[in-house]
C-alpha cells in the first residue's frame, strides 16, 4: 500500500435547509431511570444543544423545534415551570455566546402567555440575532390549528378593511400570514420515541415535508441519529404530487 495512498472522501449528502423536530419522550426518558419529568426536560435541553450545533456543523439553514404547544398548558404546574426555566436558562447562555455562535433566533407562537421575563429574554434574542444567517426556531406556545387561525383571522381583518378581496389570497400569501413567514418550508420533520404523529406541529408548513420517526427518546437521541435521519430522507423519492 502506498504511504500516501488518498483515501477515498466520503460522499457527503447535502443536508435539507430546513429541519423540523419535535423534541418527543422526555418524560418516559425521566420515568425509566426514576427520576422526576422535569430531568428528562434538562437531558432534552443538553440534547438539543448538542443537536443545533450539529445541524450547524452539517450547514442546515433552519432548525424549528417544537419546545411547548398551546396543549402543553394541561400539565401540571412543576413541569410547566421547569421547561419554562430551562428556556430562561438556555435563552441567557445564547445572549451571552451571541457573537461567537451568530445563530438568529426566532419564536413561532403567541408567547404574550408567557412570562414577562421570558417574553422579553425572547425579544431581546430575536433583536440581537436579527443579523445571523443560521436559524432556529422555537415553537413556543405554538399550535398548528392556532397559527392558521389567526393567520385567516388575519387576512379576514385585510378584507374587512377593504384592503383586499378575499379572491387576492393565494397560498404564497397565507404563508406569509404565519409565524414562519419567510422562512422556507421543513423539508424533513423528525419525530423521536416512537410516537407516529404530528401533534399539531407544523401544519400548514409540513404539507410536503418527509416525516422520519425513531424509536430513540430525545434525551438519547445522538448525532448519529440525526444522520441516519437525514440518509433516510435522501433515500425518499419526493414526487410533491407529480409522478
Ligand atoms: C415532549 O416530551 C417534550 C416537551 C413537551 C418539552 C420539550 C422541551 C425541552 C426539550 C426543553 C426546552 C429547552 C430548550 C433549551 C430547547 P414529553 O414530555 O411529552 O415526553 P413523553 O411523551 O415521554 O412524556
Amino acid at each position: 500500500m502506498a504511504l500516501f495512498e488518498k483515501k477515498k472522501p466520503e460522499v457527503q449528502l447535502a443536508p435539507p435547509r430546513h429541519i423540523a423536530i419535535i423534541m418527543d419522550g422526555n418524560g418516559r426518558w425521566a420515568k425509566n431511570r426514576g427520576l422526576p419529568r422535569t430531568a428528562g426536560h434538562a437531558a432534552g435541553a443538553e440534547t438539543f444543544r448538542r443537536i443545533a450545533n450539529h445541524c450547524r456543523a452539517l450547514g442546515v439553514e433552519y432548525l424549528t423545534v417544537y419546545a411547548f404547544s398551546t396543549e402543553n398548558w394541561k400539565r401540571s404546574e412543576e413541569e410547566i415551570s421547569g421547561i419554562m426555566k430551562l428556556l430562561k436558562n438556555y435563552l441567557m447562555e445564547a445572549m451571552r455566546d451571541m457573537e461567537k455562535n451568530r445563530v438568529r433566533f426566532c419564536f413561532f407562537g403567541d408567547l404574550t402567555r408567557l412570562s414577562p421575563e421570558l417574553q422579553e429574554l425572547c425579544a431581546q434574542a430575536e433583536s440581537a440575532s436579527m443579523d445571523y444567517d443560521v436559524q432556529v426556531n422555537f415553537c413556543l406556545n405554538y399550535g398548528g390549528r392556532d397559527e392558521i387561525v389567526r393567520a385567516a383571522r388575519a387576512f379576514a381583518a385585510k378584507v374587512a378593511a377593504g384592503e383586499c378581496s378575499p379572491e387576492a389570497l393565494t397560498e404564497d400569501g397565507f404563508s406569509d400570514l404565519m409565524y414562519s413567514a419567510g422562512v422556507p418550508d421543513p423539508e424533513l420533520v423528525i419525530r423521536p420515541s416512537g410516537e407516529l404523529r404530528l401533534s399539531n406541529f407544523l401544519l400548514w408548513q409540513s404539507a410536503y415535508s418527509e416525516f422520519v420517526y425513531m424509536n430513540v427518546l430525545w434525551p438519547d437521541f445522538k448525532e448519529k441519529d440525526l444522520d441516519a435521519a437525514i440518509a433516510e430522507f435522501h433515500r425518499r423519492n419526493r414526487r410533491f404530487g407529480g409522478v
